[in-house]
C-alpha cells in the first residue's frame, strides 16, 4: 500500500425519513465508519457522507396519518436518526438531506443533462389510481389477490406466496390499503430514462467497478435490451417538481443518490472547500457501500445519469449483505427486528461494533447476528481475553507498583515487536473491508500476550521482584495499546479510554511506533463489560412489543 496521501470520499446509503434506524441498517453504517475511521487513521483525508432519504410517498402518507406536514416529520426523524447513529459512535463527516436546495440543484442540473442526451423520452402509462385519495397507488399501497396463484393480501408487485411478479393492475380484486376502495386504472404520461444508449459504457464500467459476483449478476440483464427506468411521479407527491413538467416529480430514486453530492457540496460549504475538487477531482476516490438490494440503482441507473451528466462516477460500489438474526431473517413478531434504540435502552453499543466487525468479511454474504454466539464472543473475546490484558495489568500496577510504568524486559519487547509487525497485515484487512480477519490478528496477538502474563505470573513475581513484575506489565500493557491502535476504528471509545490511560491522544496508525515506557497511568477507567442473556432477552420482549416503521 502506497504511503501517498489519499483524498477518499464515502458514502453509506441514505435511510429512508419514514423509518426507524434498525440493527440491519447498522450492518452498514457500521462497517462504513469502521472503513472510513481506519483512512483517517492512517493519515489519509476521508469524509463519511450521508443523508436521510426523505422523499416518496411512504414519507407524504406517513406524515398525513399522524396530521403533520411531510417537512415535520422529517425534521423529526432526522433528529432521530443521528441521535443514534452518535450513540452507535458513526462519525459522519456530512449528515445532510435529500429535501435540500443543494440537491435540487444537482437534480436539475442531471436532469437537464439527460435530456440534452435524448435519453429521456415519455409515455403513456396506465396505472392504479384512487379516486378517493384523489392520487396514484406506489405498488405497496394496492393489496389484493396474486393474479397467478391466487393468495390474498399480495401487493401490487409480487407475491409473496409464489415469488411471482407483476404489474399492480394485474390484482384481483385491488384495495387501497389507505381507505380500502378499489382503484380505477388511469392513464399518465411519464418520464422514462432510456439506458439502451448506454449499453457498451455500462457493460466495460460494471466489471471494473463491482465485484465479480454483483457484476455477474447485473450483467445478466445485458442478454435483452435495457428497459428504460420511469423517473417521474404524478402530483400528489413529496418531492422535487421537474422543471418545465407542472404536476410531475422526480421518482424519490432520481434525488436518494444525488442526495450524496449534495450532503458533500454542504461540506464543502460550511469547511470552505470546493466540490469539484473531491468529487470531480480524478485524484479523488469515490467509494459507495450499499446493501445487495439495491444494486440496481446504484450500478445501472447512477452511473447511467452522471455519465450523461460528464460527473466522475464511482470509483467502486462495495456491496453487503442482509442481517439474519439467529439464521432467520429479522422478523418484528419474533422481536428481532430491533431498533436502534431499543438495542441501546438494553445493550452496549460497543459491542454490536465488535460483533458486527467478528463477521464482516467484505463479501456479499449475509451476516448472522447469533444471540448466543454475540454473548460469547463479547464475554470471552472482548472482556475475557482483550480487555482483561489492561484491567489486570493496569490495575495490578496501580495497586502493587504505585501505577508506574518501567520498561519492557526482553521476551515482552519481542512480543510488543511482534505485534507491532502484524501492522500491515491488520491494515491490509481493513482496506478489504475484511474486518473479520482484523480481529483474529487481535484474538491472536492477545492469546499470546495472555499466555505471557500467565506464565510470568507478575501477581507472585511482585512479592519476590517488583521491578521485573513492573516490567512484565508494562510489556503487557504495551502489547495491549497495540491492540487498542488496531481496535481503534472498530472500538473508537475504547481506544480512547486506552490513549487516556496512557496519557496520550486518541491515536493515528503512526503511534505503533511508540512505546510507553517510564511513564505513570491515568487511572483506569472501565472498558468493556461482559453482557447477560437477560438483557438481550429483555431487548428482544421489547422489539416484540413495539411499532415499527421501516
Ligand atoms: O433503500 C433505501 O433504504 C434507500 N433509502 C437508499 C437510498 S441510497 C441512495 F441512493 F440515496
Ligand atoms: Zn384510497
Amino acid at each position: 500500500m502506497s504511503d501517498a496521501k489519499r483524498r477518499v470520499v464515502v458514502t453509506a446509503a441514505l435511510p429512508y425519513a419514514n423509518g426507524d434506524i434498525h440493527i440491519g441498517h447498522l450492518v452498514e453504517y457500521l462497517q462504513t465508519d469502521f472503513w472510513v475511521r481506519f483512512q483517517k487513521m492512517r493519515g489519509h483525508e476521508c469524509l463519511y457522507i450521508c443523508a436521510d432519504d426523505t422523499h416518496g410517498t411512504p414519507v407524504m402518507i406517513r406524515a398525513r396519518s399522524e396530521g403533520v406536514s411531510p417537512r415535520e416529520l422529517i425534521a423529526r426523524s432526522y433528529e432521530q436518526h443521528i441521535k443514534d447513529f452518535a450513540e452507535f459512535q458513526i462519525r459522519f463527516d456530512s449528515y445532510y438531506s435529500t429535501d435540500s436546495e443543494e440537491n435540487r440543484a444537482f437534480c436539475n442540473m442531471i436532469f437537464a443533462a439527460m435530456e440534452r442526451s435524448g435519453a429521456v423520452s415519455t409515455r403513456q402509462l396506465p396505472q392504479l389510481y384512487c379516486e378517493k385519495d384523489a392520487m396514484f397507488l406506489p405498488d405497496r399501497f394496492v393489496r389484493g389477490g396474486c393474479p397467478k396463484c391466487g393468495a390474498g393480501g399480495q401487493y401490487g408487485d409480487s407475491c409473496d406466496t409464489c415469488g411471482q411478479t407483476y404489474s399492480a393492475e394485474e390484482l384481483k380484486d385491488a384495495q387501497c390499503v389507505m381507505c380500502g376502495e378499489a382503484p380505477v386504472t388511469r392513464e399518465s404520461e411519464h418520464l422514462f430514462f432510456e439506458l439502451e444508449p448506454f449499453r457498451d459504457f455500462l457493460s466495460a464500467w460494471i466489471p471494473k467497478h463491482t465485484a465479480p459476483d454483483v457484476a455477474n449478476k447485473l450483467l445478466e440483464w445485458f442478454s435483452e435490451p435495457l428497459r428504460g427506468w420511469c423517473i417521474s411521479r404524478d402530483a400528489p407527491y413529496f418531492g422535487f417538481e421537474i422543471p418545465g413538467r407542472p404536476g410531475k416529480f422526480f421518482y424519490v430514486w432520481v434525488d436518494a443518490p444525488i442526495g450524496y453530492m449534495a450532503s458533500l457540496k454542504k461540506w464543502c460549504g460550511e469547511n470552505g472547500q470546493q466540490f469539484d475538487d473531491w468529487w470531480t477531482n480524478p485524484g479523488a476516490e469515490l467509494y459507495h457501500f450499499i446493501g445487495k438490494d439495491i444494486v440496481r440503482f446504484h450500478c445501472l441507473f447512477w452511473p447511467a445519469m452522471l455519465h450523461v451528466a460528464g460527473v466522475k462516477t464511482p470509483d467502486q460500489v462495495f456491496v453487503h449483505g442482509f442481517l439474519t438474526v439467529n439464521g432467520e431473517k429479522m422478523s418484528k413478531s419474533k422481536g428481532t427486528f430491533v431498533k436502534a434504540r431499543t438495542y441501546l435502552d438494553h445493550l452496549n453499543p460497543q459491542d454490536l461494533r465488535f460483533y458486527y466487525a467478528c463477521k464482516l468479511n467484505g463479501t456479499t454474504d449475509d451476516l448472522d447476528l447469533n444471540l448466543g454466539d454475540f454473548v460469547s464472543r463479547v464475554n470471552s473475546d472482548l472482556v475475557g481475553k482483550i480487555t482483561n490484558l489492561a484491567s489486570r495489568g493496569a490495575q495490578m500496577l496501580h495497586k502493587r507498583l504505585g501505577g508506574k510504568m518501567g520498561a519492557m524486559d526482553a521476551e515482552g519487547r519481542a512480543l510488543w515487536l511482534a505485534a507491532c509487525g502484524r501492522a500491515e497485515a491488520v491494515a491490509e484487512h481493513y482496506e478489504a473491508r475484511d474486518f473479520s480477519k482484523v480481529m483474529v490478528e487481535v484474538r491472536n496477538l492477545a492469546d499470546t500476550a495472555n499466555q505471557y502474563f500467565d506464565t510470568q505470573a507478575p501477581w507472585a513475581l511482585v512479592k519476590t521482584d517488583p521491578e521485573a513484575a513492573r516490567q512484565v506489565m508494562t510489556s503487557v500493557l504495551n502489547i495491549f495499546r497495540v491492540l487498542a491502535i488496531y481496535l481503534q476504528p472498530i472500538l473508537p471509545v475504547y481506544a480512547e479510554r486506552v490513549a487516556a490511560l496512557f496519557r496520550e491522544d486518541p491515536y493515528q496508525w503512526a503511534d505503533l511506533q511508540k512505546t510507553v515506557e517510564d511513564t505513570a497511568l491515568a487511572p483506569y477507567a472501565y472498558l468493556a463489560t461482559r453482557v447477560e442473556m437477560a438483557a438481550i432477552e429483555k431487548m428482544i420482549e421489547a422489539g416484540r412489543n413495539e411499532r415499527m416503521f421501516s
